[in-house]
């Protein structure tokens, strides 16, 4: 029967060259992190399957679906939990195995294109967990992706094109989840098989690299089977266990419904862009004039770098040696960036657990009544999407502290998507109206920008914006805009005198 079979297919005698091959220098539970990886793979592709049974994508049914699943469903939760804690591991399991052939320098002639494959394979996963994050359409969901996808949009040259393409339209809405689905459950994974297939094709064809030493390892040299696929199958088990105690005990939590008009909700990144998180904090403390230039480093530039010097490392570092002691340049440099992220790490942690702290303290209730009602009251905002600030200001002390509080809900359905919840913009893409003299100016000035919008480069302490503001007048009522420029004329420590609604009804 088998003959039959391997006469007409090659598959038993392929599958016995691959497991008697040779593992040179004996097996080892360093080169297991990459099978585990796989093994979290096909836990993501079976758990999606799952999923996409059930979910709907659109603003109407996202968060909808979500929840069925996770209060409806039979073990529904814990499916998608072994889903969201699977994708930890497998990026956490990928950077153990980048890692562990960064060290051993196994990315050397003659298997380039199989590390730069690798690579491309980190690149892809970390764009299935980005494109997955949108997907349960909850408050985080939706103001940690806004981040990602200004992010995007704030690239040189290609940024407007990648955010058409990501977001399709004026705001984050059906279009969006669509793409981000699409990208999620089609692209990425089809991707993903075709290189993981290229990744263990041209694996085959080199065989294991072995320890890093040059001369022949003088240990006997082992097999595939059975020591290194136990090893394999041990690791894949042991995270298994892990996945699964994690869906038991922490299952993944369902924010409130995402609604673009709650500019108050602290976003938390997922563990692996947290690093990123931070260092856009970072940045946003810089003097103003620097902001711009370094925030499109920190977010755009660097990690684009890091993936261009990863795929060009063979060709970079042509010593043949492999000896750990011959390379103290790309060991050094890595434990750098390792000290680095983890380092950033930390800080961004910090940095949510205050600005949700914040939140908590001002009460989200008293927030979401004033957003809802349009009545005054206590307003507080935190940290800015972006989370280039974090701060809370009351805000109306000034003039007209009525006024003001209709303004603060105004404001946070009609301008906070673009000028932030804190008022600190977007570096590169809308400006600051915090700390801004043309806000804080001639009133009859700033009515004219927000009825009539407002286009071409304008200044900001030193940094330069070119969008496109809209025009008001028409959308907002006369009474609805006076309250907001008052607002933004009082809150963040801005200091200027209240408008009032004739003023915008008389003005052009
Ligand atoms: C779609 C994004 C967007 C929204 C929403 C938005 N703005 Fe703007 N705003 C901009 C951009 C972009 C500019 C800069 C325009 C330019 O470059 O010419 C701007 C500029 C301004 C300025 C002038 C700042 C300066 O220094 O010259 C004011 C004031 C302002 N906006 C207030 C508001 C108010 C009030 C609202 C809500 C009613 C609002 N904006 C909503 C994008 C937006």
């Amino acid at each position: 029967m088998l003959t039959w079979l391997d006469q007409r297919t090659g598959i038993v005698s392929a599958t016995k060259d691959f497991l008697t091959e040779d593992v040179p220098g004996g097996a080892s539970y360093w080169y297991a992190f990459g099978s585990a990886t796989m093994f979290a793979m096909i836990l993501q592709i079976a758990t999606g399957i799952f999923l996409t049974f059930y979910y709907a994508p659109s603003t109407a049914t996202a968060w909808e679906s979500t929840k069925f699943i996770i209060e409806k469903v039979p073990a529904g939760h814990f499916v998608l939990s072994l889903h969201y804690w699977g994708a930890s591991a497998m990026i956490a399991l990928m950077a153990m195995h980048l890692l562990q052939v960064l060290l051993w320098g196994a990315y050397k002639k003659p298997r380039e294109l199989q590390w730069i494959v690798g690579v491309l394979l980190f690149v892809v996963t970390l764009v299935l967990g980005l494109t997955g994050y949108l997907l349960p359409w909850d408050l985080n969901a939706l103001l940690a992706s806004t981040v990602a996808i200004r992010i995007a949009g704030n690239a040189p040259i290609l940024g407007p094109a990648v955010l058409k393409f990501l977001q399709d339209g004026d705001g984050i809405t059906t279009l969006t989840i669509n793409r981000f689905f699409g990208i999620h459950v089609w692209l990425m994974p089809a991707a993903l098989v075709a290189l993981v297939a290229a990744h263990l094709s041209i694996f085959r064809h080199n065989g294991p690299a072995g320890p890093p030493i040059d001369e022949a390892p003088k240990l006997k040299a082992g097999r595939f089977w059975p020591e290194q696929l136990f090893m394999d199958t041990v690791l894949s088990f042991a995270i298994f266990v892990i996945i699964i105690a994690l869906s038991t005990f922490s299952p993944v939590p369902l924010d409130d419904k995402a609604d673009p008009n709650n500019s108050t909700f602290v976003p938390y990144p997922a563990w692996y862009f947290i690093a990123l998180y931070a260092l856009v904090d970072l940045v946003g403390g810089l003097p103003p004039a620097m902001v711009q230039a370094a925030s499109l480093f920190a977010t755009i530039i660097g990690p684009t770098l890091l993936i261009v010097l990863l795929v060009a490392l063979p060709f970079i570092d042509r010593n043949p040696s492999r000896r750990l002691t011959r390379r103290p340049w790309v060991l050094g440099l890595t434990a750098l960036t390792m000290v680095g992220a983890i380092g950033l790490s930390w800080i961004g942690q910090n940095n949510v657990v205050t600005g949700q702290l914040q939140h908590n303290l001002i009460g989200p209730n008293a927030i979401a009544a004033t957003t809802a009602t349009g009545q005054s009251g206590p307003i507080g905002t935190t940290a800015g999407v972006g989370g280039t600030t974090s701060g809370s200001t009351s805000a109306g002390t000034g003039a007209a502290p009525a006024a003001a509080g209709a303004g603060a809900a105004v404001y946070s359905q009609s301008c906070a998507g673009c000028h932030g919840a804190t008022g600190m913009g977007v570096p590169g893409a809308f400006p600051p109206l915090a700390h801004n003299p043309v806000v804080t100016g001639d009133p009859k000035k700033v009515i004219d920008i927000v009825n009539n919008g407002l286009t071409g480069p304008v200044t900001v302490n030193g940094a330069t914006y070119n969008g496109q503001m809209p025009a008001w007048k028409g959308n907002l009522t006369p009474k609805q805009i006076a309250d907001v420029i008052t607002y933004i004329r009082n809150a963040w420590g801005n200091k200027a005198t209240a408008v009032t609604v004739s003023e915008v009804g008389g003005a052009r």
